[in-house]
């Protein structure tokens, strides 16, 4: 008989020992590697971010310089990776785009069990993981072409990672505002802790799964309505939702139906999550800088957030990263349905970070169940079954 209590999605079961990232729930806090998201959003970028995840210090100039133009290199997409995105649909969601495109970056096949045992592999495993920093930003931008039945870009030299990834998509160099609104998203969801994504590329990478398809199963979980996929969600949502007044009625409806409230809510958070205080901030500042009012969907999710504070606080359910980004993506011109693939741009950083910690320390996720089932019986051929 087994003495461990079954606990349902596994809440507060340690997956892991870590030293990518600490939160804490209670006073909102987050931090990679010790540093707040709050200042790295607002004076790191993607890059600077991911070396910090990936390797647990800042880096140095000349690391960072060599580092922004091996993601950049990757940026540029095979002429083998082009044609897979085009013999696509061009109706497919890019979420599921990018699971097919990610899985079939052609990249070396390579043992990782031999990570650390032999210096040649592990060369080529680290180049990889720099690989996917570029590989998967390119990709979105490069459906976002191919869809639209445009040409896919390559990479400007000397550009950071979010001035490419806008070009990339949009064929347009970005303002300074743009940039700096791109790359504080990207910072922002770049990592966070024992997430369902992360802790299913995790479940992969522990039975030494090459990394495309570590890759894919992220990018395959990130893409549910419970995970990343709220994003989208919730920008439907807040356009449903047909004025301010109307915000009270709508929420009290969908809660007496039992229905979740996109963008609200988190396992970890007992209050407002801190990277949707700083999503809110990048809102009216970018708005400002362009010297115009608040959105008509801002002033209704300003209103879905008081009256969920109202009925759900008491339960510990407040605004989590996902409920003020779709409105930032949209000031951005960037389609909805690109929301939760670029989310998957950005958590690539942590899911690598976790990846390379773990595959050093492996043991095969492998837990048990508690059946249910009928209890041991005999089989009857098809003709004694009534
Ligand atoms: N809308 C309405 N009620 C919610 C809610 C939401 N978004 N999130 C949580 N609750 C309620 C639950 O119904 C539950 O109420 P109960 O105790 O009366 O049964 C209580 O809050 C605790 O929630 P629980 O479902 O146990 O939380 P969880 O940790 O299992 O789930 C989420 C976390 C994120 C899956 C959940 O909050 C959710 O579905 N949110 C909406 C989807 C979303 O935005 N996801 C992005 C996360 S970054």
């Amino acid at each position: 008989m087994n003495s461990i209590p079954y606990i349902p999605g596994l809440d507060d079961v340690p997956a892991k020992k870590s030293s990518v990232s600490s939160l804490d729930g209670e006073q909102g806090i987050l931090a990679y590697r010790g540093y707040r998201i709050e200042e790295l959003a607002s004076q790191s970028n993607f890059e600077e971010t991911a070396w910090l995840l990936l390797y647990g210090e800042l880096p140095t100039k000349v690391q960072l310089k060599n580092f922004k133009q091996a993601i950049r290199t990757s940026m540029k997409l095979s002429a083998d990776l082009v044609k897979v995105l085009k013999s696509l649909p061009k109706n497919t969601h890019p979420m599921k785009v990018l699971q097919v495109a990610v899985a079939s970056a052609a990249l070396k096949p390579v043992s990782v069990a031999k990570y650390q045992k032999d210096p040649a592999t592990t060369k080529i495993i680290e180049q990889q993981c720099i690989a996917y920093l570029g590989i998967v930003g390119a990709i979105v931008a490069g459906w976002q072409r191919v869809r639209q039945g445009k040409a896919v870009l390559p990479p400007k030299s000397n550009w950071s990672f979010a001035q490419n990834f806008y070009y990339q998509m949009f064929g347009r160099a970005s303002t300074e505002a743009e940039t700096r609104m791109v790359d504080s998203c990207l910072v922002l969801h770049a990592e966070h802790t024992m997430n369902a994504s992360t802790f299913a590329t995790m479940v992969c990478g522990s039975t030494l799964a090459e990394l495309p398809f570590v890759v894919a199963t992220g990018v395959g979980t990130l893409a549910g309505p419970l995970h990343g996929g709220a994003n989208e969600r919730v920008i439907h949502m807040l356009h449903s939702i047909k004025g301010v007044a109307l915000v009270r009625d709508y929420i009290k409806n969908k809660l007496e139906k039992k229905e979740v409230i996109w963008g609200m809510g988190h396992r970890e958070y007992k209050v407002k999550d801190p990277r949707a205080k700083v999503l809110q901030k990048l809102l009216v500042e970018f708005e400002e800088s362009k010297g115009r009012k608040p959105p008509k969907d801002f002033l209704i999710a300003l209103e879905v957030e008081k009256v969920c504070e109202e009925l759900l606080g008491h339960k510990g359910v407040f605004p989590n990263v996902d409920f003020y980004s779709g409105i930032l993506y949209r000031e951005l011109g960037i389609p909805i349905d690109q929301y939760t693939p670029i989310f998957a741009v950005s958590r690539i950083a942590g899911w690598l970070a976790h990846w390379r910690e773990q595959i050093v320390d492996n043991r095969i996720f492998r837990p048990t169940q508690l059946y249910q089932g009928s209890s041991i019986r005999n089989y009857s051929s098809i003709a004694q079954r009534s």
